[in-house]
């Protein structure tokens, strides 16, 4: 029977499929288990061996439990998907590895069958979201801003009051004062104390973030009404502002208020570095380059839309571009340094992400990336 030639080459075939079959789910870059219907694992791929830090050696023809322990839920699901012929899906479902290590997943659960429909027992699909959101970068600022935000919450609050005595004696004292050269001083005091308001306030926004809004939002409306604001603005020194905006751009989802931050904030900076004059240039467009890198919440591909500030002012030395999202850290004699710092927490807040790409005494290009609205074009 062996020799009949048909059935040899439909063994070739078999195998060919199997092999076919193994390097797709090798290719994978979600991670892929199967079970039984009394819940033993039979397959699993190399990414699923990543995410659970187990070798397939040990988690073959174990039970589920040993690859993620503690997963009532996913296990319900899985003897479901099984008996029932349901699919599942989980999204931002924390899931432990068998080391206690934290991923905040979404998973798929589905039944597995034979080509005759015959109850194999189940399928699972894990995709690492954690890993998706690609945010590990700006987790170490984040860690330092809890640290920041803990110390000064109180304290802003506290400054905050004292200031409003000191404001009111002074505005009492410059309604009270006749002689002009002596109008002066209040005049210093309450525009420093505004100033140092103006401070506290950044801080509390730092310290206790609200959670952004999820609207739609025009960006090139932000935009034009920052630049009305900054041509009038009074600079002592030649700045031309250009516009370059992709007439197509969706709108973006978030919070309208905080993008307006978040771009002032990186406005000024390019017209502050811009010392001599110079040129900025505003434009937008749809981020080609990136959109599969972002996944939404149900996993989806997230479309992106790009907002680039350009100078050209004096640059950002390589050696502080470490440093320039770090709170209070600063170039400016009268800089708070809390701009960036801010700006990549409203990013963040936002799923979003931003780039600073700098060139030594060229100019500096910042790079917003916002997830845009799934609507219209
Ligand atoms: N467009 C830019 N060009 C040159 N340097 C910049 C630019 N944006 C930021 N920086 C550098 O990063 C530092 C931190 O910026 P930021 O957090 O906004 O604080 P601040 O503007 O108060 O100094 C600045 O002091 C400056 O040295
Ligand atoms: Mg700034």
């Amino acid at each position: 029977m062996g020799k009949n030639p048909p059935e040899i080459r439909e063994k070739g075939a078999e195998k060919d499929e199997e092999n076919y079959l193994e390097s797709v789910l090798a290719s994978l870059s979600d991670g892929v288990l199967t079970v039984n219907e009394s819940l033993h694992i039979t397959t699993v791929n190399q990414a699923m061996e990543e995410l659970s830090h187990l070798p397939a050696a040990k988690m073959l023809g174990e039970p589920f439990g040993v690859a993620f322990p503690d997963q009532r839920k996913v296990e319900d699901l899985l003897l479901q998907a099984a008996r029932e012929g349901k699919t599942f899906f989980l999204t931002d479902h924390p899931l432990k590895t068998p080391q206690g290590r934290l991923l905040l997943t979404g998973v798929t659960i589905s039944p597995l069958t034979n080509r005759e429909g015959e109850t194999l027992g189940a399928v699972m699909d894990v995709r690492d979201m954690s890993r998706l959101k690609g945010l590990e970068e700006s987790e170490r600022i984040s860690d330092h801003l809890d640290v920041v935000a803990t110390m000064t919450a109180g304290m802003a609050h506290e400054i905050k009051n004292p200031l409003g005595g000191i404001k009111g004696a002074a505005q009492l004292l410059l309604e009270e004062l006749n002689s002009t050269d002596l109008k002066e001083y209040p005049r210093i005091i309450i525009r420093e104390v505004e100033r140092v308001n103006a401070i506290l306030e950044v801080l509390l926004g730092l310290s206790a973030p609200r959670a952004p809004r999820q609207e739609p939002v025009n960006i090139h409306r932000i935009l034009e009404s920052i630049l009305l604001l900054e041509r009038q603005t009074p600079q002592g020194k030649k700045i031309s502002f250009q516009v370059q905006y992709d007439p197509s751009l969706p709108e973006v989802i978030g919070d309208e208020e905080q993008m307006t931050q978040l771009i002032l904030n990186l406005v000024r900076n390019g017209v502050e570095a811009m010392t001599e004059g110079g040129t900025l240039i505003l434009s937008t467009r749809t981020a080609a380059d990136l959109p599969l890198a972002r996944r939404d919440r149900t996993g989806q591909a997230q479309r992106m839309i790009l907002v680039e500030i350009s100078d050209t002012g004096g640059g950002i030395p390589p050696e502080l571009m470490d440093k320039i999202f770090t709170p209070y850290f600063t170039t400016k004699p009268r800089g708070t340094g809390l701009g960036l710092a801010l700006a990549n927490q409203i990013v963040r807040a936002h799923r979003g992400k931003l780039e600073v790409q700098s060139f030594s005494r060229k100019g500096t290009t910042v790079r917003v990336y916002l997830p845009a609205s799934s609507r219209g074009k």
